[in-house]
């Protein structure tokens, strides 16, 4: 996958914390917390992948928590503009107020909703963006890259319980293999067999699909990132959506 545009230079980890503590906790005197240091490399690791999306785009940050992503790309990266798509009062609300002390002149929308809500999002963006969206969140950003037609897709999956829609196929799955009726393992083989499907749905969508893992796992344990690009090539969708509709058992 070539990338679009890189920008010559992106911030360490410790200039991102910088920006963070500017951004949201603004007190002099004040330092980060330890989730928030992590954070740091979470945003390090999405900054590199954003740096692929074309001067000027249009970006969504889905299930955005206080989008630190969307914002501290909107501080260092040349993107036009930024939509964030949160359903928490709270994080909306601090999100706002960050917006207010970014430094570069972006557009920010802050949208208060669920990322289930087609009226939450904008139509063609150039990137969506969706650090640890929970369960079935991540597939509901999937649906909905889909249907806006983005051209990139950056998501990184968080907990992988029965609110995903192919959970219970996935366990069904791994029982069937004859996957020991151990926890650990049931899990680590359906959390693999969804991060499949997700993968398999999106080239079946015309979205070429690479997963690898963006941050050290000693930095969190859901550190696998879909790059999905949408190139809409019809063989390697009809072949994605055989494989997809096997391991859907149809
Ligand atoms: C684990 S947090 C991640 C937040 C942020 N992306 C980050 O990495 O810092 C997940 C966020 O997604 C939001 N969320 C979960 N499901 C959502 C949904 N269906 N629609 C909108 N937001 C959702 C939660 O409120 C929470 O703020």
């Amino acid at each position: 996958m070539v990338p679009e545009t890189r920008t010559a230079t992106l911030p360490s980890a410790a200039e991102i914390g910088e920006i963070l503590h500017r951004l949201f906790i603004v007190r002099a005197g004040t330092t980060l917390r330890k989730e928030d240091v992590q954070k740091t490399h979470e945003v390090a690791g999405m900054l590199r992948e954003l740096s692929r999306v074309r001067r000027d785009a249009a970006l969504v940050d889905a299930a955005a928590g206080k989008a630190s992503v969307g914002l501290v790309a909107a501080e260092v990266l040349p993107i036009g503009s930024l939509v964030v798509i949160e359903r928490a009062p709270d994080r909306v609300a601090a999100c706002r107020d960050a917006a207010t002390r970014l430094s570069r002149a972006v557009p920010v929308e802050v949208r208060q909703g669920d990322v289930a809500d087609h009226l939450a999002w904008p139509d063609r963006p150039d990137a969506v963006v969706a650090l640890h969206a929970c369960g079935g969140a991540s597939d509901r950003v999937i649906d909905q890259a889909v249907r806006v037609g983005t051209r990139w897709l950056f998501l990184s999956p968080c907990c992988h319980g029965a609110s995903v829609p192919f959970h219970a196929r996935a366990l069904a799955i791994a029982g069937g293999l004859g996957c020991p009726d151990v926890a650990t393992l049931r899990w680590r083989l359906a959390t693999a067999l969804i991060e499949t499907e997700r993968t398999l749905r999106l080239e079946a969508a015309g979205f070429e699909t690479e997963v690898h893992e963006f941050v050290g796992a000693t930095v969190t344990p859901h550190n696998l990132l879909l790059r999905a690009r949408r190139t809409m090539q019809e063989k390697r969708m009809r072949d994605a959506a055989e494989k997809l509709a096997r391991l859907h058992g149809r």
